[in-house]
């Protein structure tokens, strides 16, 4: 690839993922300025009502606009479909810079709704870009960069949440505002940015755009081997009539495939991973931790860290694996947190078991399940079902993480020390269906993917209709 195409590829993917280190920012910002916005209620049931609905409404708003993924995405193109939803961002950031001006819990709760509307479609459309225009070699790896978006937005904002930063009374507004200069940058970027080509020749049949566009992003690489692939993935899509998420679940072809895609999302939030990251201040605390802001904040950095690591390994290692090794890690950390925990009155130092199985968990999430639920969805779908597929994943993944923020503290003061174990069991059973279901999809094509599960689709029948005995008689095919 030639310098200028390099530089093109960089700037999209830096572009389209901007929106996911608005996400990022939304979810980690709404700790620290809880004490400073309370001077302006009273009452602590009122606060406490008008908080909870600033936080969970985040969510309602990512869980309902991301069944909306598929249409916008087809219906705009990839790249006008992120400037046009850059405008939520926009009026969402500035209802809640300019709270102190008006009602401002209502302002705060307007204003989170409408950044949650926009993070639930950028969580569906930027993975459906940048896997759309990644070369197949670099797809893993650049899929990760999701991941590393999301986290560099959570530690950012939990740094300037400090008090002596954006965190105090004077500044909070802005604090809660500030993500809306990244929407600015990504709406002004995105008019540099080339449409998926995929999406121009599979979708609107305009193969001589989509042959500019593929050669500004590729260069003067030989373009005729992505060329006949799309054309295949083409001629596939017009064989079957538009894929609905209705059709995703009756349809035989794809069920194997839904499954995985919702099963790698309801692993990465019940993993547990955001009751760390919503309640990591009060864990540390229980864990007799001195400053726990400080730890939470070092969380942030190991986070983003091992989020780096994920983008190198994840082409070299393969999905499948780190995705299970990661599960596996995580599950032996929730066993040392919860012994941590359990033991603390006995014996002090059972406090740094406990922190340092929190950092252990954390790392073994961004090994892993953090990253990849965000791209798999993309890779495991040829063009007709992907914008279906991913509008649904990405509603499953909303409605998990809504359900742990609305659920773990109750769940966490009926059992105590002992919480961790409800994830751990968790863990085990998505260890054993990744171990099962989930293949690999490191260097292949998408069509290459979608023929594998074609081919483990006929074998299925060939062995439910026993048309051969399955000890004596050997099943060709990659099953
Ligand atoms: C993943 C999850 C998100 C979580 C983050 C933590 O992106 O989707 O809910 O907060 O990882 O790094």
């Amino acid at each position: 690839m030639e310098g200028s195409s390099k530089r093109t590829l960089v700037l999209s993917v830096f572009t389209a993922v901007l929106g996911f280190f608005q996400y990022g920012y939304s979810l980690g910002v709404i700790n620290a300025p809880q004490r400073a916005i309370s001077v302006y209620r009273s009452g602590k049931s009122t606060l406490t009502l008008y908080w909870s609905l600033s936080v969970s409404i985040f969510a309602i708003g990512g869980m309902i606009s991301s069944f909306t993924v598929g249409w916008v995405g087809d219906k705009l193109g990839r790249v006008k479909a992120m400037l046009a939803v850059n405008v939520l961002s926009i009026i969402g950031n500035l209802l809640m810079g300019l709270a102190k001006f008006g009602p401002s819990h209502i302002l705060i709760i307007a204003g989170r709704a409408i950044t949650g509307l926009y993070c639930g479609l950028s969580s569906g459309l930027v993975p459906m870009y940048v896997g759309e225009i990644s070369p197949t070699a670099l797809r893993g790896a650049l899929g990760t960069l999701h991941q590393l978006a999301i986290v560099t937005g959570i530690l950012l904002s939990q740094v300037l949440g400090l008090d002596f930063l954006l965190g105090n009374d004077d500044m909070w507004p802005l604090l809660l505002g500030l993500s809306g200069a990244a929407a600015l940058l990504q709406f002004f970027l995105l008019l540099l940015c080339p449409e998926s080509p995929r999406y121009l020749y599979i979708k609107l049949g305009k193969v001589e755009e989509a042959k500019k566009s593929l050669k500004r992003l590729r260069g003067d690489c030989d373009p005729t081997k992505e060329i006949t692939e799309m054309e295949k993935e083409k001629q596939e899509a017009a064989s079957e009539k538009k894929v609905s998420i209705r059709k995703l679940f009756s349809s035989s072809s794809y069920r194997q495939p839904i499954i995985v895609a919702l099963m790698v999302q309801i692993s990465q939030q019940f993993s547990g991973i955001n009751a760390i990251f919503y309640y990591s201040t009060n864990i540390f605390v229980r864990a007799g931790v001195d400053q726990p802001v400080y730890a939470t904040i070092g969380v942030g950095v190991v986070n983003t860290i091992f989020t780096i690591i994920s983008v190198f390994l994840v082409e070299r290692t393969g999905r499948r694996s780190l995705f299970i090794a990661g599960l596996i890690g995580m599950l032996a950390s929730a066993v040392a947190m919860t012994v941590g925990l359990v033991l603390l009155g006995t014996f002090a130092w059972m406090s740094y078991v406990s922190m340092v199985a929190i950092f252990l968990f954390v790392i073994f999430f961004e090994v892993g399940p953090g990253p990849i639920p965000w791209f798999i969805v993309a890779e495991l779908f040829s063009q007709g079902p992907r914008p279906a597929a991913i509008a649904i994943a990405g509603f499953c993944n909303w409605t998990c993480n809504f359900i742990i923020g609305m659920c773990f503290q109750y769940i966490a003061d009926l059992c105590g020390p002992y919480v961790f174990t409800i994830f751990a069991v968790l863990l085990l059973g998505f260890i054993l269906f990744a171990h099962f279901k989930v293949p690999e999809t490191k260097g292949k094509s998408f069509e290459e993917i979608s023929a594998a599960f074609r081919q483990k689709r006929r074998c299925a029948i060939i062995y439910s209709y026993g048309w051969f005995h399955p000890e004596k008689t050997k099943c060709y095919c990659s099953c």
